[in-house]
């Protein structure tokens, strides 16, 4: 269950050219579940109008129109009362300034003054407004009431300058929103390391030996935990994804590293979803190899077991009070996973069979089974890896209590 699902959800939009990325920001909120009310400021429909927002939320959007109409009283006495969170994106200067000063001259700020739930800025200026003084000091006003403020960017502004004022993108956004819902969650105060992503071994500068983990499943993970209020740091091999917005990413290349990177840290929870190599190169190149020099005949080693190092000594032990481990298997995967429940010394294991292809290496979904230290298992269908990962989230927590 998404932490945004049935989540009730404002969005501000005030009168700004990146008016039409809160039409995407609003596109994200919906399609993760959360039911999304627009207030457009009379500024803000200048630049998108209330259909575009109606079209991706399936619900009214709403204006100053409704401000005087019958229901106005409702509107936002109720949105005030009813919302999660209200998200002002792109929020303008006059607006940061009205919110700053308590004034309530629109149904987006009147809103505002009534709403009790969390407050989320992404201010969206041209050249010089946003280091101004006035907007420095209204900015600073709202944090210290606990308003969240994301961004601006550097950027290309509307004016032609470039300089501080431009909107974060829409998935930043999201992601601060997922975090500032998730903080009370169930692994407030908790800290959790993920792996995730395929090692590279080098076999020489230019050419490493690797393997098809995307980093999805260790991803999704690292979301969960966020979204469950984690202290998150994610150890990551090479991706082609962004990490989750609140993670600190530690990046590494071969299991070497990776097994440095995990000892560098203590954690209440170690999640090992990276493809993490068990061989390399016993000699990796100085140089480029040649293909003048001939064939190369390559001899592997073994790399560091992390998981084994770190379960084994008594010392590393204590660094992660629950240890969960996957199993990457083609053949005989519960008896292979069974195995390494035991060697490895894990709470659980999660088991998934990666000869399938709509399970395991870089695609969206996975199957796996999941094998407890007591003894129990649980089989998941066919599912999202981001649903994988919010049940091996919710199994970690448990543990944790
Ligand atoms: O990244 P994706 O494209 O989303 O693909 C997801 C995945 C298939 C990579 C993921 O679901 C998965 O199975 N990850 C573990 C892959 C793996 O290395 O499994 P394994 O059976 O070889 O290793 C068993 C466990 O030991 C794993 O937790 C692994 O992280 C860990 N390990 C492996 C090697 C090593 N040197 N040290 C380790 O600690």
């Amino acid at each position: 269950m998404s932490i945004l699902s049935n989540k009730h959800i404002l969005l501000g939009v005030t009168g700004s050219i990146a008016g039409y990325k809160a039409a995407d920001l609003a596109s994200k909120l919906a399609q993760a579940g959360a039911d999304v009310d627009v207030i457009l400021t009379n500024a803000g429909e200048k630049f998108v109008t209330p259909l575009t927002f109606q079209s991706v939320t399936g619900r009214r959007a709403y204006t100053d129109n409704d401000l005087w109409g019958n229901e106005a009283h409702v509107l936002h006495v109720s949105f005030g009362k009813t919302a999660d969170l209200l998200v002002i994106a792109p929020c303008t200067a006059d607006t940061i300034a009205k919110l700053a000063n308590g004034i309530a001259d629109n149904l987006l700020t009147v809103t505002a003054l009534a709403a009790t739930c969390p407050l989320v800025i992404a201010p969206a200026m041209d050249g010089g407004m946003f280091d101004h003084p006035a907007t420095q000091d209204n900015l600073a006003k709202l944090k210290e009431r606990g308003a969240i403020i994301v961004g601006p960017a550097e950027g290309h502004l509307a004016s032609g300058l470039t300089g501080t004022g431009r909107m974060v993108e829409p998935a930043e956004i999201l992601g601060h929103i997922r975090i500032v819902l998730g903080r009370k969650g169930k692994l407030a105060g908790k800290k959790v390391v993920v792996t995730a992503g395929g090692t590279q071994e080098a076999l020489d500068p230019v050419r490493v030996i690797t393997n098809h983990s995307s980093g999805k499943q260790g991803y999704a993970i690292a979301q969960a935990a966020l979204d469950s209020g984690a202290d998150v740091c994610l150890v990551t091999a090479p991706t082609a994804l962004t990490a989750p917005v609140g993670a600190r990413v530690v990046k590494v290349n071969s299991a070497e590293e990776m097994l440095k990177a995990v000892l560098a840290e203590s954690a209440d929870a170690l999640i090992m979803a990276a493809a993490a190599a068990d061989f390399r190169p016993k000699n990796a190149a100085k140089d480029k190899m040649k293909k003048r020099d001939g064939i190369p005949q390559i001899e592997l080693e073994a790399t560091p077991d992390i998981l084994k190092t770190v379960s084994g000594s008594p010392v590393d032990k204590k660094r992660f009070q629950v240890m969960v481990g996957f199993a990457a298997e083609s053949q005989n995967l519960l008896e292979n996973a069974a195995e390494k429940l035991k060697s490895k010394k894990l709470d659980f294991i999660v088991a998934n069979d990666i000869s399938a292809s709509d399970a395991g290496f870089a695609v969206e979904t996975n199957r796996v089974t999941i094998l407890f230290a007591n003894g129990e298992r649980e089989n998941l269908p066919l599912t999202s890896k981001m649903e994988v990962a919010e049940i091996i989230i919710e199994h970690t927590s448990r543990l944790l209590e």
